[in-house]
């Protein structure tokens, strides 16, 4: 069994990462951390992970094979250096390790970069664009989630030159999008019966949509617009994307060949399914599910594309692990063969 170390389990990905790795045949978590509750058993802070028998510690001490991240931007990178330097794998689930350009690191989350040298080699995790890299990579920063689903829709078109470079990306989110903090826009009463547009004037996530989609389009690069929303659900993620399609892409065939295009990029890809169906959060809740429909709006000669998928799972910690597997030499799907939880 390999050994798995999680700093910060005290957070949903940390929480998730335990959940899922219980399934793991070929992985064991053996040392979490966390910060307030250092000292106590893992229980005590989520009960539905008694089962796993661990306490929580200050700092990894045990040797272990494999280390996951799910600390805030900075203060991450700055716990992973140690086991980066000692030459263990890392997934780190912040920010850390997601954007190439460091300059635009300290623009979005108005920090130092503690290991800008990093940057070159570390390779970003979104498995189905990276998965060569990855499989050789020490450090991975794993996608953030709205990214994900973003980038997942989208790519296809983008790979094919089927659309315009200019695209907006409506993201809607569950609650545990925002994480365990206690902030006054996610109390019940606030949230419940509510949905709102937020970081209107530039999300943290775009960064990456830009970083992603301009690696696989032709210039001129895509510009994107993207619109987050506050939904009153636990999970998920719905990312509603729309470019005008080229004028070479319309016709009457638009659609039929729309659908070749995701079918034959998605083909074989154990967690991406091209739907025939607009998806729904909840058809992806608790698996490493992405449920992509690509359609034509005919009236205006526009791409439409719907992604669905769990912010904690493919938005986090699924796709930490599913990137896990392939460092470790693992088949991909290992431990990850959970379908999603519906109703
Ligand atoms: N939530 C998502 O959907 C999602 C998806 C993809 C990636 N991510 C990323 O994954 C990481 C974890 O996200 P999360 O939402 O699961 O986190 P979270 O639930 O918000 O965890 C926050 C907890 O982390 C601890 N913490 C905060 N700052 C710390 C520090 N400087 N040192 C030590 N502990 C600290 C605090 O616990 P104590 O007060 O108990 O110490 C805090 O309650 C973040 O980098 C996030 O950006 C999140």
């Amino acid at each position: 069994m390999l050994r798995a170390g999680i700093i910060n389990v005290t957070s949903y990905m940390g929480g998730e990462l335990v959940r899922l790795l219980a399934g793991h045949p070929e992985v064991k978590v053996t040392a979490v951390t966390g910060r307030s509750a250092a000292g106590k058993p893992l229980a005590d802070v989520f009960p539905h992970l008694a089962a796993q028998d661990l306490m929580v510690g200050e700092r990894i001490e045990e040797e272990v094979d494999v280390v996951f991240s799910a600390l805030p931007h900075a203060a991450s990178a700055e716990q992973c250096l140690p086991f980066i330097r000692s030459g263990i794998p890392v997934i780190d689930l912040s920010a850390d390790f997601r954007l190439k350009d460091v300059s635009e690191y300290g623009d979005w989350y108005s920090v130092e970069h503690p290991a800008p040298e990093l940057l070159d080699t570390s390779v970003y995790g979104l498995t189905e664009l990276h998965r060569d890299e990855i499989a050789v990579a020490k450090v991975v920063g794993n996608p953030g989630c709205f990214p994900t689903g973003a980038v997942l829709a989208l790519a296809p078109a983008v790979v094919a030159g089927l659309i315009e470079p200019d695209i907006i990306v409506d993201g809607k989110s569950g609650v545990s999008g925002a994480g365990r903090g206690l902030g006054l826009s996610y109390h019940f009463a606030e949230a419940n019966e509510n949905v709102s547009a937020y970081a209107l004037s530039g999300h943290r996530h775009l960064p990456e949509m830009t970083q992603e989609l301009g690696r696989l389009a032709e210039a001129p690069k895509p510009r994107v617009t993207f619109i987050p929303h506050l939904i009153p659900m636990n999970r998920g993620i719905l990312s509603t994307c729309y470019a005008t399609l080229r004028a070479d892409s319309t016709g009457s065939d638009a659609k039929t060949r729309l659908r070749e295009v995701y079918a034959e990029f998605y083909r074989g890809e154990p967690f991406v399914s091209v739907t025939d169906a607009p998806p729904q959060t909840k058809q992806t809740q608790g698996a490493n599910t992405c449920l992509v429909y690509p359609t034509v709006d005919e009236r205006t000669g526009r791409l439409i594309a719907v992604s669905a998928i769990d912010n904690l799972v493919k938005g986090g910690s699924g796709q930490a692990i599913q990137n896990m597997n392939l460092m470790m030499g693992l088949p991909e799907t290992l431990g990850l063969s959970t379908a999603g939880l519906y109703p």
